[in-house]
């Protein structure tokens, strides 16, 4: 089995999404379920392929299931979920076979998946647009309460 498929069977990460799914439940803005989260892997795996990113796809898998498993310390305690997240997530890499130095890679890319920056390795850059770009906001009747920016919102058609 991959070791992104054992992250994707873990109870930790399974707990997280249901704890997320009830705080949701009446969201009217994108939820962060498990639609989501395959959206981003497929998004970021297809932009590694097309623009020959040189990140694996057990790496990008990994990172895309365990980018928001932050947002429920979000939704209680105001932790930014980026920085929850990569904290949790590193447990669950472990768990799955994945060496330090990939866990390094892989927390580090969930670390800047809200906020662009120039300076970020492809691997974070990667992230941050398979997450934008995985949101239909060209259809969301919430579109005009959203608190993201124009630029990160999704006005296109969704590759
Ligand atoms: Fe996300």
């Amino acid at each position: 089995m991959e070791r992104y498929q054992k992250v994707a069977e873990h109870k930790k990460l399974k707990s997280y999404m249901q704890s997320i799914a009830t705080s949701e439940k009446n969201r009217v803005f994108c939820r962060h379920n498990w639609e989501h989260l395959l959206a981003v892997a497929r998004i970021a795996y297809i932009l590694a392929l097309e623009e020959e990113i040189p990140v694996s796809k057990d790496l990008i898998y990994a990172a895309a299931l365990l980018h928001d498993i932050g947002k429920e310390a979000q939704y209680t305690r105001g932790i930014p979920h980026e920085i929850e997240g990569a904290l949790l997530a590193e447990g669950i890499l472990k768990d799955c076979g994945y060496l330090p130095e990939e866990i390094r890679q892989i927390t580090e890319a969930i670390l800047g998946h809200r906020v662009y920056r120039e300076s970020y390795t492809d691997f974070q850059k990667l992230l941050y647009r398979a997450d934008k770009l995985s949101r239909p906001c060209r259809d969301c009747a919430a579109s005009a309460e959203c608190n993201w920016s124009e630029e990160k919102k999704n006005t296109g058609v969704t590759i």
